[in-house]
């Protein structure tokens, strides 16, 4: 059975799976170099498919989904790309969504929404405003599709819903509620789905439209390798709409949507950081940075709860009334109040509201899992396993509080939790949840692996040897690792590039800059390297068995960059945190070069630990091929580059 997952939102991304496996992932930023792209197109279809060693019209069944809002460029992939939604040939799985649609009379079409095209119409202030601009820098063809050159169809945000779910319930309202034990059954489970026909290259394919949230839950539960789980999918979504996330549960090969949960805390996070100054694309990492260097003195625990928690008790939606408060507290204890702007994120107003919005968002979630675990206690589901997916499970201090706090015991989050991992759900969700294939641990371990970008030709690193030969000293060591360490611990900045590239936002060490973490003047050293702000903190990589000798207070497995820990040793300062926390990512052998690096580094110095940041420069994606890890390389401060085995060194 070959599926392949296409998610057409920002982050878009290509995944093929064949029995429930995964052969390849392509991410579309990596390759059109635009971070956050919106959109796929036909190089990267074809790239994905040649890949798995398919051609389109071996694919039995596809996976269509985009983010909240954004239609589906359909033209951009080609002038014979169509995707007609509703049309039911050859559809193993009915659909009772669609049944229920046909039997009110209701058009699908009116369901279909084109957020992007709303943007296009906006006048030129509106259009200005830092959330419709980033759609023209992450969108390339943007002024194209302003044109009407573009052809689109409409994303469907709304699938099957129980009444409750649209009574306006604040957090308790939920937890009072309880579980409809309906949502056991196939209510909700065979009603995140429609189905469409994909027409390419004179063939058509069978597939399905899958809901956003429901593609997040499935690309985490699957690969968790858990029996049963609760499952949060959270992002930036309107909560008001119900599009911010689920409470889901999955047992054996099923996933059961239990509902929304209303949750804005994606939507505050993201809503602080462009109010310091850290502009439309990205501001969450940066905020999630910042507030290790503040105190949370504007915390109050009335504000911890979901939208409709907000309405009640403030009478206006959760980011408007946190700021206020945020505020009217810093000029009650007479803070300046000057933020906003670049020069102005360590003000003590700036680091505090960063800090106290991160113990907001902590509190939230902490709040949303006890509800969820209570509900599945209640419903004869109780389980001590927890899913997190959703952009806003990229937060590691959050994380790290749901690992020590929360009733949940085992907490699995996948790489790609953001937008970027849609594709893989959809496929997942359509193989497992809709075809009712088992999962099984093998498999589901395979799918554990970030690494599946594309395999580039060994002749494009045969050219680039060639042409640093003439530049630089360029040497195939026999001990790759040894002279990596060596290399290291004389404090020189290396650039890693090895095989296939990483799933998610994060260098997961294919594609990674390191550095010693021993001196902390690698911490500004790097940081300008890559073109970033001097106070943003680094973090580490460490040998998965010797973890627990360095860090405390997150899992001892952590192999995605995805947990803070406390740093147990002051030998560390270029990775430790002003707080004296670091987000850190465990290492085992299959994670690939590294671990050997890691070892011969310990055998050096004693110490397991390297300081590990993304291969990119500032504002691009992390590179994909190996020539623009060696441009990179060529035009940065780097003094060294291991690319699949060789060494390229400045003298
Ligand atoms: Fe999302």
């Amino acid at each position: 059975m070959k599926i392949i997952g296409l998610h057409f939102g920002h982050d878009a991304s290509i995944t093929i799976i064949i029995d429930g496996k995964i052969v390849v992932h392509v991410l579309a930023e990596r390759h059109n170099r635009v971070k956050h792209s919106v959109g796929l197109r036909a190089a990267e279809m074809d790239a994905a498919l040649s890949a798995a060693d398919l051609e389109w019209r071996e694919i039995d069944c596809c996976a269509v989904v985009s983010t909240q809002d954004l239609e589906i460029m359909t033209g951009l992939v080609g002038d014979d790309f169509a995707i007609r939604p509703g049309e039911t040939k050859q559809h193993p799985v009915p659909s009772p969504f669609m049944q229920l649609l046909e039997s009110a009379g209701t058009p699908l079409e009116s369901l279909l929404v084109k957020g992007l095209q709303k943007v296009a119409e906006l006048d030129e202030e509106r259009a200005a405003l830092p959330e419709n601009q980033r759609w023209t820098k992450i969108f390339p063809e943007w002024q194209e599709f302003r044109a009407g050159r573009i052809s689109s169809i409409g994303w469907l945000n709304v699938f099957i819903a129980h009444d409750r779910w649209n009574a306006g319930r604040g957090m308790e309202d939920i937890r009072t509620d309880g579980i409809d034990p309906a949502m056991f059954g196939n209510a909700t489970r065979l009603g995140m789905h429609i189905p469409v026909t994909v027409s390419w290259k004179g063939h058509s394919v069978p597939g399905y439209f899958v809901d956003h949230h429901v593609c997040h839950a499935a690309s985490a539960y699957y690969r968790s390798g858990f029996e049963n789980s609760a499952i949060i999918t959270h992002d930036g979504g309107d909560a008001s709409r119900n599009l911010s996330g689920l409470f889901c549960y999955g047992q054996g090969s099923r996933l059961f949507t239990l509902g929304p949960h209303h949750l804005a805390l994606g939507g505050i996070y993201r809503a602080m950081g462009i109010k310091l100054g850290f502009g439309a694309i990205g501001p969450e990492g940066k905020l999630m940075g910042l507030s290790s260097y503040g105190q949370p003195r504007f915390f109050d625990s009335r504000f911890v709860g979901n939208v409709h928690d907000s309405q009640k008790r403030f009478g206006e939606g959760p980011f408007s009334a946190w700021y206020r408060h945020c505020l009217k507290l810093a000029e009650q204890a007479h803070y300046d109040l000057l933020h906003g702007e670049a020069s102005q994120v360590l003000n003590p107003i700036s680091v505090d509201m960063a800090a106290s919005t991160q113990k907001l968002f902590a509190e939230g979630y902490l709040l949303a899992a006890e509800v969820l675990h209570q509900g599945l206690a209640e419903s004869d589901r109780g389980t001590a396993n927890l899913c997190l997916t959703g952009g806003a499970a990229l937060n590691c201090p959050s994380n790290s509080r749901l690992y020590n706090e929360s009733a949940f015991r085992d907490i699995y989050i996948d790489p790609n939790c953001d937008d970027g991992g849609l594709s893989v759900g959809g496929a997942l969700f359509i193989f497992h949840n809709l075809m009712d294939h088992p999962v099984d641990l093998a498999t589901a371990k395979n799918n554990r692996s970030p690494f599946f970008g594309l395999q580039w030709p060994a002749g494009l690193s045969e050219e680039i040897f060639v042409d640093a030969g003439q530049r630089y000293a360029v040497s195939k060591p026999d001990n790759m690792a040894a002279s990596a360490a060596k290399d290291l611990d004389e404090n020189k900045v290396l650039a890693l590039y090895e095989g296939r590239s990483e799933m998610g936002p994060r260098a997961l060490c294919h594609r990674s800059v390191l550095a010693n973490p021993t001196d902390h003047g690698n911490w500004a050293r790097v940081n300008g390297i890559k073109g970033r702000e001097a106070w943003r903190p680094f973090a580490p990589v460490v040998i998965e068995e010797k973890m627990q000798d360095w860090f405390a207070g997150c899992p001892t497995h952590s192999p995605y960059m995805l947990f803070t820990a406390r740093v147990r040793s002051r030998r560390l300062p270029a990775i430790t945190h002003v707080d004296g926390s670091s987000r850190i990512q465990t290492v085992s052998a299959e994670t690939g070069a590294i671990y050997q690096i890691l070892r011969e580094f310990d055998a050096l110095t004693g110490i397991p630990v390297l300081m590990n940041t993304s291969l990119n420069g500032p504002g691009v994606p992390i590179v994909e091929r190996p020539d623009e890890a060696y441009e990179l390389f060529k035009d940065s401060a780097v003094d060294v580059l291991y690319l699949n085995g060789m060494r390229i060194g400045k003298n």
